[in-house]
């Protein structure tokens, strides 16, 4: 809600207040973020400031206006603020630094980078204008009440008559006073994506973000900033993400007064992006909450609005997914013959991987030449179709649209359709080529390729791959193409979800390399990552969830030895850990063991016992994996149903297990625990939330039993959790 008294513009979310300020001088200031106070104690937070601070700036004739440690809503360089700054613009040969306020601007439908439906409760624009120059930057709120979410974004009007150049242009600045705070990054690479890091923030500037051009690996737009007491279970918190799947940067900075300065937006190095006389930029969207329930909390802030307002809810099928049965070598007989088992097993979707297509036998050939390969599937893409249709189970398939290779039909008809340097140092990654998606025409033609495909087939499902990064980019300037790219991307992708409103999309990139909620607008989840070995998943998943929800991520139960990391591992943890998000297998089914085929079978019918909650799931970490060695998630898949999932890294031998509290119970009912050694037994959530779960005792030696819980290496277990009277 959005209250604007006098000079005060108060939003308020069901839990936060969010406050600015219109000073004197036509700046917006920023008050306060955080738990929410009484409106009217709003006045008494405006920073009283009478005395010049040795060296300072301030406003010619007002020595209280210190520039210099000023919380602003929005900042710009060589302004007299010693911080980095939000916005850099140039016009021709000079930069436009100064804007001042204008007015505020209600019940107007607000531009949005994606499509995404995004029923916010209300949306407004502050918007400024330059004094001397014919240009608006508009400053747009969008609140998410129940949520705890307020989003942000910037456009900036070119109503002059020459090109602007946007050299940086952040979607967000929280300015924050005081207080020691560590900055929560997730970080990684390709097989480790999203791992927790943690640093204390000290003085100076903290950048991170990706300049590769997909959100990437390396370092997820999804951060907190937290206060340095504060884990998962208490303490306050900051979180931030932005809607994109581009480069992207994450700023924070501690200024020499305490103030943390926090901005997310596009990546700025090289964006230099021409505005053009009468058209207007819009940044991608910049998504905060606040929490002072610890990291779970502001975890299940973000997963709620994900949950309502990103990710289009679609039906999810169980798949088979036949990348590590098969690899490379498929054919139609082999296919039929998993297609029949998974209809055994109760899969509802049998997942053609990499290999179906052109002359593709190995990763070098054929990205682009989306037709079938006749030597593979005789009966074409029609014939597996009709056959899984008759059977029962849809089919789906995989395509890596916005690549090439040069060994293709399409490369030989249209070798400038490739970003490719043609010369001694051309650069390549896995041999490929990214097709230029700022061009309609080569849209245009994946479009007709794809949908062919799909119609042939009668596909129900695509697995969408992209496993290459940027380096030759066309164009004046990289970041511009690099966005000019992601638009293209977007508006593909919104496409085939317009024209096939019940195909499903995974998102995928060599894993999870471009996990962010640019694709997820598009893509209801997206794959988590190409490590399946459940250890490493866990660190995976848990950092994962602090960002997102668990119907965002797709995970596989895969063979042991694990394919990337060699490791052993029993299949009812391979199973568990595999459970929680949308399950799915990439295991050759027509090879499994009785006790496997058993495990997945059973993860199959309790996958589709809850299925139908897991959109609006809830995951919170009981602990911290990442430094400790236990996983604990509690998964509350409705108000009475949950599990318990304990994944333990190393057995310790005399190990008393630990008592594990719980999260966000309802205090005054009853609780029923069962399952993994424990007979069954019933407490109140004011006790597990106070006291904690004891676990059974984990034995090793001679006096185990089948009610005994064998917690080794790398093992998990999961309890059952029943919410039983109110
Ligand atoms: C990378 C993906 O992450 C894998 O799951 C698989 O689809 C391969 N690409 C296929 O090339």
């Amino acid at each position: 809600m959005l209250t604007i008294k006098k000079d005060l513009f108060i939003i308020e979310t069901a839990n936060t207040t969010y406050a600015m300020r219109l000073t004197d001088h036509d700046d917006i200031q920023h008050l306060y973020y955080g738990k929410k106070l009484k409106k009217e104690d709003i006045k008494a937070l405006i920073p009283k400031r009478e005395l010049l601070l040795v060296n300072s700036l301030y406003m010619a004739g007002d020595v209280s206006y210190g520039i210099d440690d000023m919380s602003f809503e929005y900042s710009f360089a060589h302004r007299g603020d010693s911080r980095p700054s939000a916005c850099i613009l140039r016009d021709g040969d000079s930069e436009v630094f100064d804007f001042q306020f204008d007015k505020i601007i209600q019940h107007v439908k607000l531009d949005k980078m994606t499509a995404a439906s995004h029923d916010s409760d209300i949306d407004f624009t502050i918007q400024m204008k330059c004094p001397d120059k014919d240009i608006v930057l508009r400053l747009n709120f969008a609140v998410f009440y129940d949520s705890d979410v307020i989003t942000r974004w910037v456009e900036v009007v070119n109503h002059s008559d020459k090109n602007l150049s946007i050299e940086k242009l952040m979607s967000n600045q929280l300015d924050l006073k005081g207080g020691k705070y560590n900055l929560i990054t997730f970080d990684g690479a390709w097989a480790r994506e999203r791992y927790k890091t943690t640093k204390s923030i000290q003085y100076g500037t903290y950048n991170a973000g990706s300049l590769t051009g997909m959100s990437s690996p390396e370092c997820n737009p999804f951060f907190i900033v937290a206060k340095n007491n504060c884990d998962n279970m208490s303490g306050e918190c900051y979180a931030f993400n932005l809607v994109y799947s581009g480069s992207h940067k994450i700023c924070v900075h501690r200024d020499t007064f305490e103030g943390i300065r926090i901005m997310n937006g596009i990546q700025d190095e090289g964006l230099s992006y021409t505005l053009p006389p009468c058209q207007s930029f819009v940044s991608p969207e910049s998504v905060m909450t606040y929490s002072c329930k610890g990291m779970n909390g502001a975890s299940l802030n973000m997963h709620e609005f994900v949950q309502k307002n990103i990710v289009a809810q679609r039906q999810i099928p169980v798949m088979l997914n036949t990348w590590e049965a098969m690899y490379f070598d498929m054919s139609e007989d082999k296919i039929k013959e998993i297609v029949d088992k998974a209809v055994d097993m109760g899969f509802e979707s049998v997942v053609i991987d990499d290999g179906w297509f052109g002359e593709r036998n190995d990763d070098t050939t054929s990205l682009g030449d989306w037709f079938v390969n006749k030597d593979k599937f005789p009966q074409g893409i029609k014939g597996i179709g009709d056959y899984c249709r008759k059977k029962g189970i849809s089919l789906g398939i995989w395509f890596e649209p916005e690549m090439i290779s040069v060994s293709s039909k399409l490369y030989s008809s249209h070798p400038d359709w490739a970003l490719k340097n043609n010369d001694i140092r051309d650069i390549t990654g896995r041999g490929q080529y990214i097709l230029d998606m700022t061009k309609k025409e080569v849209r245009d033609y994946l479009y007709d390729a794809m949908s062919f495909v799909i119609e042939e087939g009668n596909i129900g499902y695509v697995k969408w791959d992209f496993n290459r990064r940027f380096a030759e980019i066309r164009g004046k300037s990289g970041g511009e193409y690099l966005h000019n790219y992601i638009l293209g991307l977007y508006e593909l992708l919104k496409r085939l979800n317009d024209n096939f409103p019940q195909l499903v999309i995974e998102g995928c990139a060599s894993g999870g390399g471009r996990f962010d909620l640019g694709i997820l607008c598009f893509c209801p989840f997206i794959w988590t990552s190409d490590n399946t070995n459940p250890l490493s998943r866990a660190y995976i998943q848990e950092g994962t969830s602090y960002g997102y929800p668990l119907s965002a991520m797709l995970n596989h139960v895969s063979a042991s030895p694990n394919h990337q990391t060699k490791r052993l591992c029993d299949i009812s943890t391979r199973s568990a850990v595999a459970m929680q998000g949308v399950f799915g297998c990439q295991e050759d089914i027509t090879k499994l063991d009785a006790k496997e085929e058993e495990s997945i079978v059973n993860a199959i019918n309790e996958y589709k016992s809850l299925r139908k909650y897991l959109s609006f799931a809830k995951i919170y970490r009981l602990g911290d994996g990442f430094d400790e060695n236990d996983f604990v998630w509690q998964i509350m898949y409705n108000d009475s149903e949950g599990r318990l999932l304990i994944y333990r890294k190393r057995f310790l031998p005399d190990y008393i297990n630990p008592v594990i509290r719980l999260y966000n119970l309802d205090r005054d009912a009853l609780y029923q625990i069962e399952g993994a050694g424990c007979k069954s037994f019933k407490v109140h959530g004011s006790t597990l939330e106070d006291y904690g779960f004891v676990m059974p005792q984990n034995y090793m030696g001679n006096n185990t039993s089948d009610d005994t819980t064998m917690l080794l290496d790398d093992t998990a277990v999961v309890y059952k959790l029943t919410k039983i009277n109110n």
